[in-house]
């Protein structure tokens, strides 16, 4: 099967690869690439669990054709972390508030959380609701996981102010 030359940019990194056309972005990432941080949950758009950020904005890399994101610029739940020795606000209160159960969501969540946070660090429960409504938590442990979010968007607003 002919194969294409993809090249894009990942957590700040050049990554050159050669993927077939009909490749998922996510599976780009995750077998190409071997960044599998960003999960697999249902393959068909409906949970969330492979969010990831192309160009700034946040899709669902598993209805995503790899080369559509041809040039992109692309962050993963890798690259949410600033540097090696400092978390993301979001990372220290999903930890301070358990808000992590199986897991299997946190990475989609996250980025979702990043890029909401990002637009509005200080955002009504309806907006958090309506921001994460495309992320499914199996464990159903979304009032953590809100906590947490209400907790690093207080850090990041007074980190900006
Ligand atoms: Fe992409 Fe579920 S794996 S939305």
């Amino acid at each position: 099967m002919n194969k294409i030359h993809l090249e894009i940019t990942v957590n700040g990194e050049a990554r050159s690869m050669m993927v077939e056309g009909h490749r998922s972005l996510l599976d780009a990432l995750r077998e190409e690439a071997g960044l599998t941080g960003t999960k697999k949950g249902c393959d068909v758009g409906d949970c969330g669990a492979c969010t990831v950020i192309v160009d700034g904005r946040p899709v669902n890399a598993c209805l995503m054709l790899a080369v559509e994101a041809q040039g992109a610029e692309i962050l993963t739940i890798e690259g949410l972390q600033p540097d090696p020795d400092t978390l993301h606000p979001l990372q220290e209160a999903f930890m301070e508030h358990g808000a992590s159960q199986c897991g299997f969501c946190s990475p989609g969540i996250l980025i979702m959380a990043k890029c909401l946070l990002d637009r509005n660090p200080l955002p009504s429960d309806e907006e958090i609701r309506f921001g994460l409504s495309g992320n499914i938590c199996r464990c159903t442990g979304y009032t953590k996981i809100f906590d947490a979010i209400r907790t690093a968007g207080r850090r990041m607003a007074a980190a900006r102010a």
